[in-house]
């Protein structure tokens, strides 16, 4: 068996067993599919982990930048108390729109709230805005952005807070320190932030699986 069948297996096992789809789901990946957006919402099981992690952290206000469907949002959004509030920020309308669907199908619009517009437009309202920290943070958007979307994360949590960024290994690519492309050059730059930054304590752990040879940073804002 090639390694990518095996890896797809196991995320298949893992994922029926483990963290099988409801009604909900299904149907964000399915309409998400049907509006043409791109195959890129997290795995099953990595949805279900950021659900965990959220979970595990007692988050009760989530910032999620990169909605596309809204399927990541749908897992992370379970992990809220009744009184909890996830706002997820999306570039694209259309993306927005199928979200939107999607969120209240899984009857999430009272929780979630979408908002459009390149997120380095959103990111400074929300700092002005005041709100209480926010306790988790998902970074999933433009590549290219992550050092400022890590600069913002940082803004606008506190102490204990949780940061996951999603795709940070990309096959591989994310040690080539001479890397033209952007994607590459966005998440090596966020790394040296994450790592020169004195209130933040994280790791990245490689992944395989249904979404290829990829990885997740996690870090925590120190007490
Ligand atoms: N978190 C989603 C996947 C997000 S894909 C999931 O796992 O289900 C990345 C999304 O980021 C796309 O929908 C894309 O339109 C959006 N995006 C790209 N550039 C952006 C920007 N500057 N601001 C906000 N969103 C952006
Ligand atoms: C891409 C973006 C993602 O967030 C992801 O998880 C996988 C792929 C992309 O832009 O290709
Ligand atoms: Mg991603």
């Amino acid at each position: 068996m090639a390694e990518q069948e095996r890896w797809n297996a196991v995320d298949d096992y893992f994922t029926s067993e483990l963290a099988p789809a409801d009604e909900a789901l299904e149907a964000a990946l399915r309409e998400s599919d049907a509006a043409g957006l791109p195959q890129i919402a997290v795995a099953p099981n990595q949805g279900k982990l950021l659900q965990l992690l959220a979970r595990m952290q007692g988050a009760r206000r989530i910032l999620e930048i990169g909605t596309l469907g809204g399927y990541s949002t749908i897992w992370l959004a379970r992990a809220l108390p009744a009184d909890g509030r996830l706002i997820t920020l999306e570039y694209q309308a259309a993306h927005a729109e199928v979200a939107r669907r999607n969120l209240a199908r899984a009857g999430l619009d009272g929780v979630v709230e979408v908002r459009v517009g390149p997120a380095l437009d959103a990111l400074p309202v929300l700092a002005e805005e005041g709100g209480a920290p926010f306790d988790f943070v998902f970074i999933d958007a433009d590549k290219v952005n992550n050092p400022h979307y890590l600069d913002w994360a940082v803004r606008l949590t506190g102490p204990g807070s949780v940061i996951v960024c999603d795709n940070v290994v990309r096959d591989g690519a994310v040690t080539d320190a001479d890397s033209t492309d952007p994607a590459v050059v966005g998440t090596r730059a966020l790394v040296d932030r994450v790592a020169a930054h004195p209130r933040l304590s994280a790791t990245a752990v490689q992944t395989v699986g249904t979404k290829g040879y990829d990885g997740f940073l996690l870090a925590r804002v120190t007490d």
